[in-house]
């Protein structure tokens, strides 16, 4: 199995795992920071849109909604949550569009799926290009020097006879533009537990740094971590919502 096997063979399984995302409310809150900072048009792409949580939401507040996703049969779980949704499937690095968009979104920290500082710069430059004037990036990012390697996140699900276990926990080595995203799912059925492992490599960057990166294509507003309000970001956490407007 891949070390990706989540987003492919395990895809299934993706949405119960996100079970407790507050879907709707970042959702909302992406719609906030562009009615804010936008330019009020309505086209929405949503980079590395999985199963689609977002399209759905996005599309109740009014957005006329894409997705792009690098895995198929995440797209095809989406395509089933969001039928009259436009998806397609590349690699948000590497994407032009036709038709540029009002709004540009990617969360749960999917723009660290870049993989190296070099990639990343790629995604900003295609993700500028596909921005219509005054268009808005929205996205969540993770400080790697506020990284905590003893820190692990885990929940557990009941569905039918079976019981999931989710876990996910980052790691920064301290050196370097890698980290890891480490994911495991377990499920019990009748007492007999079967166990999947993921290990993801994706970008490390600090904050500096990314701001550094977006100067020149954007102007960037940082946000604490929080989709119930809009609070800016105070400086001291390692998570935050970057909300970037086309220059
Ligand atoms: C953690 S999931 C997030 C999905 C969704 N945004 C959400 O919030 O539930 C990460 C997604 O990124 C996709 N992905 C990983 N690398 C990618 C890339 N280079 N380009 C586009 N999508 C990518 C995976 O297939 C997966 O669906």
């Amino acid at each position: 199995m891949s070390d990706n096997a989540l987003y492919t063979d395990l895809s299934g399984y993706y949405d119960l795992m996100c079970a407790d995302i507050n879907y709707p409310a970042q959702s909302h809150s992406a719609h906030r920071f562009h009615q804010l900072f936008g330019n009020q048009g309505k086209r929405h792409l949503d980079l590395a849109c999985g199963t689609g949580p977002h399209i759905e939401y996005l599309q109740q507040e009014g957005y006329l909604c894409s997705g792009l996703d690098i895995n198929l049969p995440m797209l095809s779980l989406a395509k089933l949550r969001c039928p009259n949704s436009e998806f397609s499937l590349g690699n948000m690095c590497d994407f032009s569009v036709d038709d540029p968009f009002d709004l540009i979104t990617c969360f749960l920290y999917s723009i660290h799926y870049s993989g190296d500082t070099a990639q990343l710069q790629s995604c900003l430059n295609s993700v500028h290009q596909a921005l219509n004037t005054g268009g808005v990036f929205c996205f969540n990012s993770v400080d790697k020097d506020h990284i905590d390697n003893q820190l692990a996140a885990k929940h557990s699900v009941k569905q039918g006879q079976d019981l999931f276990s989710f876990g996910s926990s980052w790691h920064y080595s301290g050196e370097g533009d890698k980290q890891t995203l480490k994911l495991s799912i377990e499920k019990t059925h009748n007492n007999v537990t079967e166990r999947w492992v993921d290990e993801h490599n994706m970008v490390a960057t600090s904050f500096v740094t990314l701001q550094g990166l977006l100067a020149p294509l954007f102007d960037v507003h940082l946000f604490e971590h929080e989709h119930d309000k809009i609070q800016p970001w105070g400086g001291q956490t390692g998570n935050a919502i970057f909300v970037c407007v086309k220059k």
